[in-house]
């Protein structure tokens, strides 16, 4: 089984672009969620922005087409320890892409993009960093511990973002843009990351936040 250690070295191998310091421009309200604009207005002001997507994304250079990401093609063996470390703990959690974020600190936002369900999870020699969900009608907030554990989510309905991080922090977030989970499939995922008890279905199921151990 690929270790939390083991992910973290690999993913410390990773040049991620710093999105403040680009000025590419391929920045367009179509491709909203992986574009610096987005990524430069989800973190604090001056803060750490780096941002990198592997898996499959879309951009203007491959007509919008769903193609392997950069980062995909220039570290295969990366994402090859990525894919093992969620496939050996979570297999029904289908994803097509996997957004890294490394020491970023995000602001209260909610995800442009069309996918519902996100899965993430956290590495790094860190503490703080949590994750701050609120309920949208309720207006609970919850706080979450993401360092070697899981958080289920909505980010197209929940707003939510992250507390200081001390230290060196890599976020991953495990989503689809082109495809959606059954239901089967969400079902078998909650009940993993329950361990079948209702102890953490604080929101609806769905778009329940959940931690596994
Ligand atoms: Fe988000």
């Amino acid at each position: 089984m690929v270790t939390e250690t083991e992910l973290y070295n690999a993913l410390k191998t990773v040049k991620i672009i710093d999105n403040r310091k680009w000025n590419g421009n391929r920045m367009t309200k179509r491709d909203g969620a992986t574009t610096g604009i987005h990524r430069k207005n989800l973190a604090y002001r001056n803060g750490p922005c780096e941002s990198g997507v592997f898996g499959m994304t879309a951009n203007p250079q491959s007509s919008w087409k769903p193609r392997p990401s950069k980062l995909t093609n220039d570290y295969p063996e990366v994402y090859d320890v990525i894919e093992r470390y969620i496939k050996e703990r979570l297999p029904d959690f289908v994803f097509e892409s996997v957004t890294v974020n490394h020491n970023l600190r995000c602001r209260k936002h909610k995800d442009s993009r069309n996918s519902t369900l996100s899965l993430i999870t956290s590495v790094g020699e860190f503490t703080g960093g949590e994750l701050n969900i609120q309920h949208p009608e309720t207006g609970v907030k919850k706080t979450f511990d993401t360092h070697g554990k899981w958080v289920i989510y909505d980010g197209s309905k929940f707003e939510h973002w992250n507390n200081p991080i001390k230290g060196d922090k890599y976020s991953l977030v495990f989503y689809s843009r082109w495809s959606s989970l059954g239901k089967d499939q969400k079902k078998r995922i909650l009940e993993k990351l329950t361990g079948g008890s209702e102890k953490f279905r604080l929101l609806e199921p769905g778009y329940l936040s959940t931690i596994l151990d």
